[in-house]
């Protein structure tokens, strides 16, 4: 069973390489962006409180993103294991995971670090042009990322695998490196 997290800035590929990854190896694709951005679809309160976030680039709090993860990674499907797509993305994230994941036994088994140039970055989101997808906020998610989710991979650094993948050229190149990575786990 493989249990793995993509970290990654904004645009590096997480969402494409998780459902390629999902297609191979048949475990949980959790991406905590489509959590909120269904609950904005769904115009609950948390969708309204996360928009007021995403709409600026900035992370959703903490305490809420949080307690929406636990929650999912407590359901059966996690048992058969899980890729965790876009969290932790805070040192407080990362700690909040690993307790919950010593409570429920399950260890990591690797993360994959996804990077690019930002250069690549910004011409591949504003093309994508999602709600979140203008310059400026691309801007400030990619700050964001340096700032706060970056010290997450010196977090985890002594005690899971970080495996670093170059995410440029066709999505199927990219898949074919991490693919050949987690068989070898
Ligand atoms: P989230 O939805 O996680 O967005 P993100 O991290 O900004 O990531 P993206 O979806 O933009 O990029 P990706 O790396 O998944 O790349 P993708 O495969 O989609 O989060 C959105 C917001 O929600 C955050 O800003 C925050 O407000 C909030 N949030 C989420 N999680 C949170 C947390 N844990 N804590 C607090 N707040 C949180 O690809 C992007 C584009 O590039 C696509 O069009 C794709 O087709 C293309 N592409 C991918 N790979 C390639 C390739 N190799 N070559 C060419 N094009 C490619």
């Amino acid at each position: 069973m493989i249990n793995i997290i993509f970290i990654g800035a904004p645009g590096s590929g997480k969402g494409t390489q998780a459902e390629l990854i999902k297609r191979d190896f048949n475990i949980s694709h959790i991406s905590t962006g489509d959590m909120f951005r269904e609950n904005i679809s769904n115009n609950t309160e948390l969708g309204k409180t996360a928009k007021s976030f995403m709409d600026k680039g900035e992370l959703v709090p903490d305490e809420i993103t949080i307690k929406m993860l636990n929650e999912r990674i407590s359901a059966d499907d996690c048992k058969k294991g899980f890729m965790l797509d876009g969290y932790p993305r805070t040192v407080e994230q990362a700690k909040a995971l690993d307790e919950m994941l010593k409570k429920l036994n399950i260890k990591l088994s690797a993360i994959i670090h996804l990077h690019t140039s930002d250069e690549i970055i910004i011409k591949r989101l504003l093309n994508r042009a999602r709600a979140d997808d203008n310059e400026a906020t691309i801007k400030n998610r990619l700050q964001v990322f340096k700032n706060q989710s970056e010290p997450v991979l010196d977090y985890y650094k002594s005690s899971v695998k970080i495996i670093k993948v170059k995410s440029v050229g066709n999505p199927d190149d990219v898949h074919a490196v991490i693919s050949k990575e987690l068989k070898s786990l």
